[in-house]
């Protein structure tokens, strides 16, 4: 069997873009390409260093000045340097260390890694593949024990198996594809739940042996819940019922709950179905505008529920917010469908107010919708298991951004509006199921790729990332998307009314439109105190930390597009600070930064590295060379990094 591979990075974004078929605007990436040609960009570190060295009157009011803008700051952390290499680099005073990666045992019975003779069976037991979300759960209430929950979002093949893959044509091919490879992918999907502590030392490790320590991949029993389990078009061959399901695809960012569970978001699905439907079959305009079958993945040739023509309702299993109860390794997750089904980019979740569980959520593809859930029920603080299924019961928003500076949450009820069976909605199950088609009739704002939604459940805001959009056109901007060929994002903040997250009627603005402000025509909005480091592309994820300040994480930057890889900006959110951003972490060479989470009080911050040494054959000269260096000086293999200061204290300040 032979199969042509583009890496499934390059696949996920050549097929992110489903409903249009737009042309690239070159003009933007002529002009990046002009300003981050390699000899430009080492020039300008060059000059950079020059500077560094040479002590004069003029250099002593800079750093007068850089001291100033230091006192307004959020963060005083002294910022590194933008750049590129094979190495991550956090700011001085930190340690960052990695504390997982692939292969890393999980259960007590795992077997070491040994990545020239994995087995599905071992690759249950371990560490999955490109690390995404990232959450803690304290134990007993400690800053210094818990539960990290990470996503893992997909896998790369060409980087997975040694001497698998080689290069043809400027493409990366894997010729020879073995049922033991497809298992071992599956099992490298899904999720980890790990005990982790710190030591007397101050440093972070897993506890081999923890009780709740579980592996969640492709082949875990699920059940579906709330409106749309067990509707005909959940059902299949394999589940009659419509409310059984084999595991999770694609688990990008999630969430923690206030009660403790796992959010697990499912987002890019459509890319491991393959095969066509059956003539003139009903699912056809659903899957169409979810870009279902994608052909990313081989699964379907081992897998019949992986292939249209023989298993068409499955996809419609797969798209929907996953929770998963932590402290209990038997529990069963459970897909929540009254959140909508569509590529959930994450999922947090804070507690109203008023009691109520309100989770945000992005729809990452162009031109898709921001979304809201509001739980019916109230969270009880007292009785845990009372919360269990607060997610089956609620009421869903998509988001207008009006030209006023107000956002509209409009709900996605079936009966109301246009929500009826005039438009093919027989039911809240046929709403959820095709949840992207009901926002369309709605007329939700079509936003620049929407990913993590961060609450601040202190101020009442909501920050929105928009990660790009290069086929946005001159006539097609919003108020909310106002830049053409968006190469570069910008991050919305959304004001809660009264500090109700509950709200159907709140206030926007554009906190940062991202891009290298030195270039006019980028239209880039950081502010003047930031630095040539400062700035960044393509915001991904966010956090906010024990003080209500908020991180960013990126996915995107590269050599090539902003002379600096992806890494985590510290960005000022009030006052004078607004808008300013400091370069705190960088990733290595190819990698995503995924994943940022603090614990509670602030002091140990936990990272994703996704995909190192995906950076394509411009850095990795051949596929064998891309294979990870497994020296634990190189953090090549995706890997969560723990960061901590050296002197102790608080992350940023
Ligand atoms: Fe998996 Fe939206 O990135
Ligand atoms: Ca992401
Ligand atoms: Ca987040």
């Amino acid at each position: 069997m032979s199969k042509m591979i583009q890496t499934p990075t390059e696949k996920r974004e050549a097929t992110e873009d489903v409903g249009r078929n737009a042309a690239d605007n070159p003009t933007m990436g002529d002009i990046i390409n002009r300003r981050y040609s390699r000899r430009g960009f080492l020039q300008g570190t060059l000059a950079t260093s020059a500077i560094a060295v040479t002590v004069s009157p003029l250099a002593l009011m800079a750093a007068d000045e850089a001291h100033a803008q230091e006192k307004a700051s959020a963060f005083s952390f002294e910022e590194i340097a933008a750049g590129s290499d094979e190495n991550h680099r956090v700011a001085p005073g930190y340690n960052a260390n990695i504390l997982l990666r692939w292969g890393d045992p999980v259960l007590a019975d795992a077997p070491e890694f040994d990545p020239k003779n994995q087995t599905p069976a071992a690759q249950e037991k371990q560490f999955g593949y490109n690390n995404d979300y990232v959450g803690f759960i304290p134990l007993d209430g400690s800053d210094d024990r818990g539960l990290l929950v990470v996503n893992h979002e997909y896998t790369n093949p060409e980087l997975m198996f040694p001497g698998a893959a080689v290069e043809r044509d400027d493409e990366i091919v894997i010729d020879e594809w073995t049922k033991d490879m497809v298992d071992i992918e599956m099992a490298a999907h899904g999720g980890t739940i790990i005990e982790i502590q710190k030591g007397a030392d101050g440093s972070w490790s897993p506890v081999r042996d923890g009780e709740m320590n579980r592996r969640i991949s492709v082949n875990t029993p699920m059940e579906i819940s709330g409106p749309a389990a067990g509707h005909p078009r959940l059902q299949t061959s394999a589940d009659e019922t419509g409310r059984k399901v084999f595991g999770t695809l694609n688990n990008c960012a999630g969430g923690v709950t206030p009660w403790g569970t796992y959010l697990m978001a499912e987002e890019n699905t459509h890319g491991y179905f393959l095969g066509e439907l059956p003539a003139d079959h009903k699912e056809a305009a659903n899957y169409e505008r979810m870009g279902v079958p994608g052909g990313w993945y081989n699964w379907g040739k081992f897998h019949d529920r992986f292939d249209l023509s023989k298993e068409p309702n499955e996809p419609n299993r797969f798209g929907w917010i996953v929770e998963v109860d932590p402290m209990d390794p038997n529990a069963i997750p459970k897909k929540r469908t009254a959140l909508g089904r569509y590529k959930h980019e994450g999922c947090e979740t804070i507690r109203n107010k008023d009691g109520r569980a309100v989770s945000y959520s992005g729809d990452d593809e162009r031109f898709d919708y921001v979304y809201k859930f509001v739980t019916s029920g109230t969270i009880d603080d007292d009785n845990r298991q009372a919360n269990m299924d607060l997610l089956d019961e609620g009421t869903l928003h998509v988001a207008r951004f009006d030209e006023d500076g107000t956002v509209e949450w409009m709900p996605l009820v079936h009966g109301e509006g246009p929500l009826t069976s005039e438009n093919g909605f027989e039911s809240q199950a046929d709403v959820l199921v095709e949840t992207r088609r009901a926002a369309d009739l709605l007329g939700a704002t079509k936003m620049d790729r929407p990913e993590d939604v961060q609450p601040n459940t202190e101020t009442g805001k909501v920050y929105v990332m928009l990660t790009n959009n290069t086929k946005r056109e001159e006539g097609d901007t919003n108020p909310a998307n106002p830049r053409a060929d968006n190469a570069f994002g910008h991050i919305i903040e959304i004001t809660e009314t009264d500090g109700d997250f509950a709200s159907t009627k709140s206030t926007w603005e554009i906190l940062l439109k991202c891009g290298d402000p030195s270039i006019a025509e980028v239209g880039a909005t950081f502010s003047p105190a930031t630095s040539e480091n400062g700035w960044f592309g393509m915001p991904d994820n966010a956090a906010v930390d024990a003080d209500g300040r908020l991180w960013v994480s990126t996915d995107g930057n590269s050599e090539e597009k902003t002379g600096r890889t992806d890494g985590l900006w510290a960005v000022g959110t009030e006052g004078e600070d607004r808008a300013t951003s400091k370069l705190f972490f960088r990733c290595p060479v190819g990698a995503e930064m995924c994943g940022p989470v603090f614990t509670p009080n602030g002091e140990t911050l936990f990272l994703a590295v996704q995909h190192p040494g995906d950076a394509g054959l411009a850095t990795f000269e051949k596929p064998a060379t891309r294979w990870p260096d497994f020296s634990d000086d190189l953090p090549v293999r995706p890997s969560v990094v723990v960061i901590t200061k050296q002197d102790g204290g608080k992350i940023g300040v």
